[in-house]
């Protein structure tokens, strides 16, 4: 029987699969009868962690690119890379919620009291990507009066709270897009040639609604009233009350970066925007997929333990549909849709806007 590890550097070894392997311990079992799926509730947590895990290592290179003065353009393809791997990795982490739901509401009840008072609520690495991505303080749900690091360790708190006073993804997104150049251009002003861009087409709108012979003077109605309320969007976002947020929900980017937002959207055929389009695009996807989360798991929670609080002492699965409707970061970018003309109605760029966001190749 051979007893020696074969030459060289070892499978298990090189994965600590020992450390990893034994670190399940269930609390099942010892003064009660076990609780078979207590295995399964322990892997698919320390999955999750794991997989948090490299969340932040793909986080943190992307906040090292953006935290640079001018984020060099070969960086910007690699920050895309990474973040396209964390929409990779949240698409694992929605459908891992299937597998933890092969356990039954009962089976969760065999050992559910024996977790008390311990709850995903006191997951660091959770707080730490919701705060690297931008979320702050102030726009969380307060629970009990409690701030939401008040159930952790004191090193843990001192840890989540240190990650709010970093910039964020969001706050060095943001500096980036009203860094963006051609909202200004020589004679070009982006903002006034796009508003009116607008104008022309809710007027065509406004025409061919009123001359269509095949609508009734109560559909003319109906429709005209369509576009009087996108009218009145365009309006919030060209003259926005002081403080007023131009989309619902979330944070909001500056009217600079939201200006710049749209542009690079708008004219991401050019190539010189093109990565810049894919990193917003990709930012709007994480949004979109924490969301998902959230709602799955609130919806995981309603199924495993109906209206009943959480191990954690929060309201439960209401808590959890309230943050996913409300814990939101970069939702102006998913909202953006709402501001996009078609491409004919665009403003042509001068000819020499055109030329300096092209690629160019000639002798050096
Ligand atoms: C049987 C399965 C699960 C149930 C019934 C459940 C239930 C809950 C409840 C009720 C809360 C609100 C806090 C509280 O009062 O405890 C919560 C929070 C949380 N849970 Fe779960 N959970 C489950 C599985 C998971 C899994 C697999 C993860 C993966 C790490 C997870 C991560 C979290 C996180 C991060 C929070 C904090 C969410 C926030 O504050 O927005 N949960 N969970």
């Amino acid at each position: 029987m051979a007893t020696e590890k074969p030459r060289g550097l070892y499978y298990a070894d090189y994965l600590q699969l020992e450390r990893l392997l034994s670190s399940q311990r269930l609390r099942s079992g010892a003064d009660g009868p076990p609780a078979h799926d207590e295995m399964l509730f322990i892997i698919v947590h320390q999955a999750y962690e794991l997989w948090f895990k490299q969340i932040l290592w793909e986080l943190d290179a992307v906040l090292a690119t953006f935290r640079k003065a001018s984020v060099p353009e070969e960086e910007l393809g690699q920050a895309i890379l990474r973040l396209g791997r964390i929409v990779e990795i949240q698409r694992v982490l929605i459908q891992q919620v299937d597998v933890l739901e092969t356990m039954t509401p009962l089976d969760f009840l065999d050992f559910r009291d024996l977790l008390i008072p311990a709850s995903g609520f006191q997951s660091v690495q959770f707080r730490l990507i919701e705060n690297e991505l931008g979320m702050r303080r102030a726009d969380r749900l307060q629970i009990l009066d409690a701030p939401y690091t008040s159930r952790l360790s004191a090193e843990d708190a001192a840890r989540v709270e240190a990650s709010e006073k970093e910039p964020s993804l969001f706050d060095l997104v943001e500096d980036w897009l009203e860094r963006t150049p051609f909202l200004h251009f020589g004679d070009f002003d982006f903002w006034r040639e796009y508003r009116r861009a607008v104008e022309t087409m809710l007027a065509a709108d406004r025409a061919s609604i009123r001359g269509n012979p095949t609508l009734t003077e109560d559909e003319k109605t109906r429709q005209l009233a369509g576009v009087e309320s996108t009218a009145q969007r365009f309006a919030e976002l060209f003259e926005p009350e002081p403080g007023e947020p131009a989309t619902a929900g979330g944070r909001h980017f500056s009217r600079r970066a939201l200006q710049a937002a749209l542009l690079i959207h708008l004219y991401r055929d050019e190539p010189i925007l093109h990565l810049p389009f894919r990193l917003l695009a990709i930012l709007a996807d994480i949004e979109r997929n924490f969301t998902t989360w959230r709602q799955r798991h609130a919806q995981m929670a309603m199924r495993m333990i109906g209206t009943r609080i959480g191990t954690g002492g929060t309201s439960g699965s209401e808590y959890l549909g309230r943050a996913a409707e409300r814990h939101r970061v970069f939702a102006d970018l998913s909202a953006l849709a709402s501001f996009f003309i078609p491409r004919s109605a665009l403003p042509k760029l001068p000819a020499e806007v055109r030329s300096r966001m092209g690629f160019r190749f000639g002798a050096p």
